[in-house]
């Protein structure tokens, strides 16, 4: 059975005290009440994730990273490498954010480097894919996903595949408040799906979670996580709000 998963983005909001409250808020709203078959994971900004790591205690709940170097180590000033981020406690990464594609110009490639960097790493890979609005206009939006998860995911083992977990998030929905119709979201999660099986057969994409990531808030999350297909989702700004967030979990 694959994992119901809700993951928080929280891309560069929160200070170090900010940040450190609101984990130690939902921590507690988990322990009360607790997750049983689902889980949550909280992608901080890299200054968070040690101590944030730490405060997740409540069961089915932890830490990730929202990107990663794709070297080991080095001389690449700036950059927080998958050994480092494992080292906080954190279990996961994001990679492939379209953010990232567009503003500091990731490729497919580079994205294959950092996923094979995280997995050596023995992080869990949030992998994400989606086209722009102008693709899904063209009517081009499956040839888009399909590329980027051939190019990004489908080179790794069966075994390396398995600890990778698909977001599926539509650029023209992500931060515009305008989200995919449950109808958009499950016909992409099944095309999704299906590719999973003609790569590494029916067993593993039944077992893969893809995620729903664009505007995914409390008030549309239930119509959107009851498509057979949506396995939960990657949210961004509706995430950094505590019971908002809540919200979000309970829909799953
Ligand atoms: P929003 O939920 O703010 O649209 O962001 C989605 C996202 O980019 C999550 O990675």
């Amino acid at each position: 059975m694959r994992k119901k998963i809700v993951a928080g983005n929280w891309k560069m909001n929160m200070d170090l005290n900010e940040g450190l409250a609101l984990a130690e808020g939902l921590n507690n709203h988990f322990i009360a009440n607790p997750l049983k078959d689902r889980e949550v994971i909280l992608c901080t900004p890299f200054i968070h994730l040690a101590l944030v790591s730490r405060a997740l205690t409540a069961p089915g709940v932890s830490a990730g990273a929202q990107n990663c170097n794709d070297h080991k180590s080095g001389a690449y000033t700036g950059e927080v490498s998958a050994a480092m981020i494992r080292s906080t406690g954190a279990g996961s990464v994001i990679i492939g954010h379209s953010e990232r594609r567009t503003y500091y110009g990731e490729t497919d490639e580079l994205l294959a480097s950092k996923t094979a960097e995280a997995l050596r790493n023995g992080l869990r890979v949030i992998f994400c894919c989606g086209e722009v609005l102008s693709e899904r206009e063209g009517n081009i939006h499956f040839d888009v996903v399909k590329r980027q998860l051939e190019k990004g995911l489908f080179g790794f083992s069966e075994e390396d595949f398995s600890r990778c977990i698909i977001a599926y998030e539509p650029v023209w929905a992500i931060g515009t408040g305008v989200t995919a119709s449950p109808a958009q979201a499950q016909e992409m999660h099944a095309f999704i799906r299906e590719l999973v099986e003609k790569r590494y057969g029916k067993e593993v994409a039944e077992n893969t979670t893809v995620l729903y990531g664009g505007s995914c808030k409390a008030s549309n999350a239930a119509e959107l996580f009851a498509n057979p297909d949506v396995d939960g989702g990657l949210i961004g700004g509706a995430s950094l709000v505590r019971d908002e967030f809540c919200s979000i979990v309970n829909a799953l």
